[in-house]
């Protein structure tokens, strides 16, 4: 009896303690004294034993939230055309003065509307001798690198007249590659494709500083009556190398492409294409400090 009484009279104790506590608390965090105590018991505390902390009560600072609002955003869809979308990219992630390779320039659709003197720019193409699986650049070099090579696997045949763009789309074959017949004949259709991507991304993985950013234009595609989504497989095998994908821009065709020879359509006719912008991580084992893609990925296919 006398034990539970005692019993009792601890956990009362603790009750007022911890009432106590509570409410000095609450009013430390400035509410008013009657919110303070609302929900509790008047018999277990009362106003005059609470010691009077308002003087030593900080009011917390009303927060004010820096920066404007504002729409003038870059975003990560665009009706347009590379000319237009490409400065964007670069204002948001290539700082000015960066050293940065355009390794597949072409015919430098992409620059139209940026001054390059504001960055070390180095133009290279196949088509003025510079391979771009076989860089001139010293290792650790690069602050930027910009990768745009043919991405449909017609562009990739081994016969000059299977090549995509023959006869009257000539101009677009000329555009789009560097017209020439490929001699590899162990790989076929898209992973033509995909090859190019991986084999330049390691050669330009080489040339980058760490943390160096990487555009990569790509396109899917139906290769072969299968559905290609080259912007996957280039983010995952990418990121096997160290490549982590900071942002993604798609690019939506203005005008409405055609098919010829079309019996029945499969597929949705692709118009629109991706800017894929990666940043690279040379840590010796490769594992990226922000993202787990791969590795959970792995852990799922044993599953
Ligand atoms: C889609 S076009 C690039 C267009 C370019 N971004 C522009 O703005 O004009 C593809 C380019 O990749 C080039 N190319 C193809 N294979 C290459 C390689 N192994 N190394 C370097 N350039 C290559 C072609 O000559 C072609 O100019």
């Amino acid at each position: 009896m006398l034990k539970d009484t005692a019993l009792t009279m601890e956990t009362d104790m603790r009750y007022v303690i911890n009432a106590n506590k509570l409410l000095v608390g609450a009013l430390a965090l400035g509410f008013p004294f009657e919110m303070a105590r609302a929900g509790e018991s008047s018999d277990v505390v009362t106003p005059q034993a609470i010691p009077d902390t308002s003087a030593n009560v900080v009011q917390p600072k009303k927060r004010v939230q820096g920066g404007v609002t504002s729409n003038d955003l870059v975003f990560s869809a665009y009706t347009s055309d590379n000319s237009i979308v490409f400065p964007q990219i670069l204002k948001l992630w290539v700082p000015d003065g960066s050293v940065i390779a355009d390794v597949t320039y072409g015919k430098g659709v992409f620059w139209r509307n940026v001054d390059t003197s504001k960055y070390t720019f180095l133009p290279s193409d196949l088509k003025t001798g510079v391979d771009a699986r076989h860089l001139p650049y010293k290792s650790d070099y690069l602050d930027a690198a910009v990768l745009d090579p043919p991405y449909m696997e017609g562009l990739y045949r081994f016969k000059n007249d299977a090549l995509a763009g023959a006869g009257t789309h000539e101009a677009f074959r000329d555009y789009y590659s560097n017209s020439q017949t490929t001699d590899d004949k162990e790989l076929k259709y898209h992973d033509k494709v995909l090859d190019m991507y991986l084999s330049i991304g390691l050669e330009v993985r080489r040339c980058m500083k760490d943390g160096a950013i990487f555009i990569v234009k790509c396109q899917d595609e139906v290769s072969a009556n299968r559905q290609k989504l080259t912007h996957v497989e280039i983010i995952y095998a990418y990121e096997k190398m160290g490549f982590y994908c900071e942002d993604l821009f798609v690019v939506v065709r203005n005008n409405k492409p055609s098919v010829s020879r079309i019996k029945k359509q499969v597929h949705a006719r692709k118009n629109h294409s991706y800017f894929l912008v990666f940043r690279l991580c040379k840590a010796k084992d490769k594992k990226l400090p922000y993202s787990n893609f791969g590795s959970l990925l792995d852990a799922y296919s044993t599953r």
